[in-house]
């Protein structure tokens, strides 16, 4: 399981500034297609990178709510969000969302749910609490389709299993849709978000995840500090060659809640 303490929120607010993950974001905000005036829900809103950006869009007869399960995540959002009087920001749970039903117009849930254990809880808890008509966005990773060149194979393997036994949904994204049609969402559609690094860079996010992947080896005790600091070096100098090759698929689900 991961805590997302203060260093955690450290990790994931230089990761999630990455050129891929701005993109991620504006790929988000096109599909809301957010209004000014409307009520908006980020849960899992971590450090506040989307509830930001989303801020402008709704103007200031609008709301956006971020809700996070991480007082020391909510501390960097509510610290970026201090200037806008129309973000609310407060710690609380996705399986149990302290909103009365159909309160908002759109809501969105970022790389979130795959460390929820109760997903359908989760997703029928989004539903509830938004309006009739109301739109949804979801982003998931297959973390299971982790593409990388490594010298090493079974030290890669040994590190990626380590991974997704950390989270509880490594590969949410297969089962989203079928979950989505059961709690009576509509128009679901699904759009790939390819994160593809050629080259090892400090800026891109996959040096960060790396870094995360290995870090978490150690600390479940699978591999030794030692083996990740090797494992680490040699993805590193693949760029010498110019052999570095990093893939992994996000996904972006958006969704309308229809009355049934
Ligand atoms: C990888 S971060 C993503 C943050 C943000 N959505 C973004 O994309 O920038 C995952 C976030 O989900 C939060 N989280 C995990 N389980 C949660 C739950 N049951 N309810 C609400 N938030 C949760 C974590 O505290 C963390 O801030």
């Amino acid at each position: 399981m991961i805590i997302y303490d203060k260093k955690a929120a450290q990790n994931i607010e230089l990761s999630y500034q990455t050129p891929e993950i701005v993109r991620q974001r504006n790929q988000t905000l096109e599909a809301l297609a957010l209004r000014a005036g409307e009520q908006v829900l980020d849960v899992g809103c971590g450090t506040g990178l989307l509830v930001h950006d989303m801020s402008s869009t709704i103007g200031l007869q609008g709301r956006i709510v971020g809700v996070d399960f991480s007082n020391d995540m909510l501390e960097l959002a509510k610290k970026r969000c201090s200037e806008m009087t129309n973000v609310q920001l407060q710690q609380g749970s996705i399986t149990q969302l302290d909103f009365a039903d159909n309160s908002f117009d759109a809501a969105s849930c970022i790389q979130t749910l795959l460390y929820v254990d109760e997903i359908e809880v989760a997703l029928s808890e989004l539903r509830r609490v938004m309006k009739p008509g109301g739109r949804v966005a979801i982003i998931e990773t297959d973390w299971r389709g982790v593409v990388l060149n490594s010298p090493d194979e079974v030290m890669t393997r040994k590190i990626l299993d380590a991974w997704d036994a950390t989270v509880s949904s490594p590969n949410l994204p297969v089962k989203l849709i079928p979950l989505l049609k059961k709690l009576n969402f509509s128009a679901i559609k699904t759009t790939a978000i390819p994160i593809l690094n050629t080259s090892y860079s400090e800026v891109n996010f996959s040096s960060g995840m790396l870094a995360y992947f290995s870090s978490y080896a150690v600390k479940n005790n699978v591999i030794s500090n030692e083996e990740a600091a090797l494992w680490m070096k040699q993805i590193q100098d693949l760029s010498k060659t110019e052999s570095f090759f990093f893939c992994v698929n996000r996904f972006l689900f958006t969704a309308v809640k229809v009355d049934v």
